[in-house]
């Protein structure tokens, strides 16, 4: 296998409307982060780059949600999120934006191109137009009953009800949501890519050339798209967002989306070559270059049909390959950030990254954990258990447990400095050690070259396995008693005991190196243990047999990872659930989002702070047991020698009632009379000093401890259910 030149590793440039979750991070972006880790360690030439996109529908409508400006919008969850992938240690070698006027200009530069080689046409057709507004509409923002369910707040593209994806022609009743007011259908002209024009050349790039090195399910899906028939694509929109379109008299025209989102790629790689005083044309126009494209499956039609066309056309190189990711789910459902049904990186770094005092190991332990569960050729579903167990049971018991053991033993059994080496002592057993280093570095390199992250992490952590089971059939602790006149081990001990802690601390050498793509900060922190160099874990060195210098002294062993506790998995379930929106409540659809482009799950419902110390959730049925009743305070007065209660008679109807409460601190008896109250009508009775309460009312506290009654409006019938 000849190697490429340069590699050019690219991750979904993510919308910047709002919050990016775990399942984002697992479809696209961890995995890339591995390969580029890999490819650095590697020594190979690579550009890792990603951004926000900032253009699209999405952004504006979320600006309406938060009341703010597009520019806004797009400059705060730009930040949050280039600082999410940060601290999660995501190494982009830049996070771009599409807002930068470089981007701009390649944008355009390449829709011109494509223009003047005539390999863009042009169609007139009827949209909606809202003439109070003056401006045309995208699906979007407009609203009708939907012809599938009857909703009346379905949307030009979805039916939020019933998830139907819908045209705005279909809707009934359409109005538009920016004035209310029925939109009118008027001419427009857009620019359109006849990617009919280029069927054959994908299906022989995608099923004739990667129909083998591809995933299965990425050829397969490219595969259906092309069998139906491709049909021209719109690649401009009539919308004050976005890139002009660079045509005179194409006023109030921006290009869509997806046709400057991935030219982002290449925006991205010219400021960083800009940055760094390199050239950026070959990692986009030489064939010895290797372009990936990690994503999520939602994006796999823009990045193996309608891009590559695009490539084509304006001369650049194509992807080599697109490992795309299908959905991780979330407790036993997708997740969705519209049902707010997820875990948020930010959510994550807060409730655990922030609370370690630095080191990353609760870093590493979501990353070991998403690539452990990382949904490379199915859907799979992220726990909190399962998360719980990843970190304790692998991560600490093993692997930690490896590192430690040896660290331990070296400093107790040979002086804590690394033992010699003695050859003709080796037994069986040191010898399969030191050939298994090899043997699984070997192992790792080819599936991480084939993009199997997490089998290859598998045997990360299988390495620490073996070495556990190694050192149990060594028991060095055993040999060290075998001990001769002089009371020391004898010769023969003393080097069985050398060679085991010689092999422990080259296979802990070589996991540093392995684990490194994987868990940066555990590959640090070793380094920092081993007193050792970066260098050491370049991957030339993984497999080798003496990384560490006999005699050399080591440093006393630091925990890698912390247990995740029993309470800490508890909260972040209950958390969980009170926090999300039922499906129903809302009329929400249940969009999954990977790496997710899914417009209608680009809402935030997560972004205004939750309602303090929820208690857990309850059933439907379990509320609908409480009898609710309207009530009206006929009397009260004081009850002796208790001076915060209150015992009021109540007019329930059809009878009468006795209700003791606790509220004398804040209201004067005679003021009581004739208040309507809600009671709790079923509440089993209660003596409070000899009374027999039954029942009880409803009250609010407000500021300072304020109690304020809950009250029908208007006065109502006593005995009247409340629902
Ligand atoms: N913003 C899109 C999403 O979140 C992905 C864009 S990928 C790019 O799904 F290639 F267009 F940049
Ligand atoms: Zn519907």
């Amino acid at each position: 296998m000849t190697l490429p030149k340069r590699y050019l590793v690219t991750a979904a440039l993510p919308y910047a409307n709002g919050l990016k979750h775990v399942g984002h991070l697992a479809g696209a972006y961890l995995p890339a982060d591995i390969y580029a880790r890999y490819l650095r360690a590697q020594k190979r030439d690579v550009a890792f780059v990603c951004g926000s996109d900032e253009h699209g529908t999405a952004i504006p409508i979320q600006a309406m949600k938060e009341h703010t400006t597009p520019q806004a919008i797009i400059d705060k969850y730009h930040e949050i999120t280039r600082q999410n992938f940060e601290d999660l240690g995501i190494s982009f070698d830049i996070y771009h934006r599409t807002s930068a006027p470089i981007h701009h200009e390649t944008a355009r530069e390449f829709f011109t191109v494509l223009n003047n080689a005539g390999e863009l046409e042009t169609k007139e057709t009827e949209q909606y137009y809202d003439i109070k507004a003056g401006s045309f509409l995208a699906d979007r923002y407009i609203k009708g009953t939907c012809p599938n369910c009857g909703f009346n707040g379905a949307y030009g593209d979805q039916c939020e009800k019933c998830g139907a994806s819908l045209s705005p022609d279909e809707l009934i009743n359409p109005v538009s949501t920016l004035s209310g007011e029925p939109p009118v259908k008027k001419k427009t002209t857009h620019w359109y890519l006849p990617l009919n024009r280029h069927e054959e050349f994908l299906r022989n790039w995608i099923v004739g050339e990667h129909g083998n090195d591809w995933r299965a399910n990425v050829v397969g899906q490219c595969k259906s798209w092309i069998d139906g028939g491709l049909q021209p694509r719109a690649v401009t929109r009539d919308l004050d967002w976005g890139i002009e379109v660079p045509v005179a008299g194409a006023d109030g025209k921006v290009l869509y989306v997806w046709f400057d989102a991935p030219i982002g790629y290449i925006s991205a790689t010219r400021q960083w070559a800009l940055d760094n005083n390199r050239d950026w044309h070959p990692y986009w126009n030489d064939k010895d270059t290797k372009l990936v494209h990690f994503i999520g499956k939602d994006n796999i039609v823009f990045h193996c049909i309608i891009f590559p066309v695009m490539l084509k056309l304006h001369g650049n190189i194509l992807p080599d390959n697109v490992p795309a990711n299908e959905f991780l789910n979330l407790e036993g459902d997708k997740m969705s950030t519209s049902r707010n049904w997820k875990l948020d990186m930010q959510d994550y770094i807060n409730d655990f990254v922030k609370k370690e005092n630095g080191g990353g190991g609760l870093v590493d332990a979501l990353r070991y954990y998403l690539t452990q569960i990382a949904p490379e050729t199915k859907d799979s579903e992220f726990t909190w258990k399962g998360f719980q167990d990843a970190a304790n049971s692998e991560l600490t018991d093993i692997f930690g447990n490896f590192v430690n053991r040896a660290m331990v033993l070296m400093h107790k059994l040979t002086g804590g400095k690394v033992p010699p080496l003695h050859t003709d002592a080796l037994t069986e057993a040191d010898r399969d050690m030191l050939a298994q280093l090899a043997k699984t570095a070997g192992t790792v390199e080819g599936l991480i070259e084939n993009y199997k992250f997490r089998e290859a992490q598998f045997e990360v952590i299988d390495l620490a396995r073996i070495g556990n089971r190694y050192l149990q059939t060594k028991e060095p602790w055993k040999k060290v008693k075998e001990t001769g006149d002089d009371g020391k081990p004898t010769a023969a001990a003393q080097q069985n005991i050398d060679n085991t802690l010689h092999i422990c601390l080259q296979t802990c050498a070589n996991l540093a190196i392995l684990v490194n793509p994987f868990l940066p900060h555990t590959a640090r922190k070793m380094l920092h243990m081993f007193k050792v160099v970066e260098k050491m874990l370049d991957w030339e060195n993984a497999g080798k047999t003496k990384l560490l210098s006999v005699g050399y002294s080591l440093r006393a062993p630091e925990l890698l990872f912390r247990k995740i506790e029993d309470e800490e998995i508890s909260y972040q379930v209950e958390k969980l659930r009170n926090n999300s929106i039922r499906p129903g409540a809302t009329g929400v659809p249940d969009a999954s989002t990977p790496a997710g482009n899914i417009a209608a799950d680009n809402d935030t419902a997560n972004l205004k702070p939750q309602t303090a110390n929820l208690k857990p959730t309850v059933q439907f049925d379990d509320f609908a047991k409480i009898d609710l009743r309207a009530g009206t305070i006929v009397h009260a007065e004081k009850v002796e020698k208790a001076d915060k209660l209150l015992k009021l008679t109540i007019d329930m109807g059809v009878e009468t009632r006795t209700i003791v409460s606790g509220i004398a601190q804040h209201f004067k008896p005679e003021d009581l009379t004739g208040q309507q109250v809600v009671v709790v009508a079923n509440l089993a009775p209660r003596k409070m000093r000899g009374i027999e309460s039954n029942g009880m009312i409803l009250m609010a506290s407000g500021e300072n401890g304020r109690l304020h009654f809950i009250r029908p409006q208007e006065h109502i019938q006593p005995g009247a259910e409340i629902n």
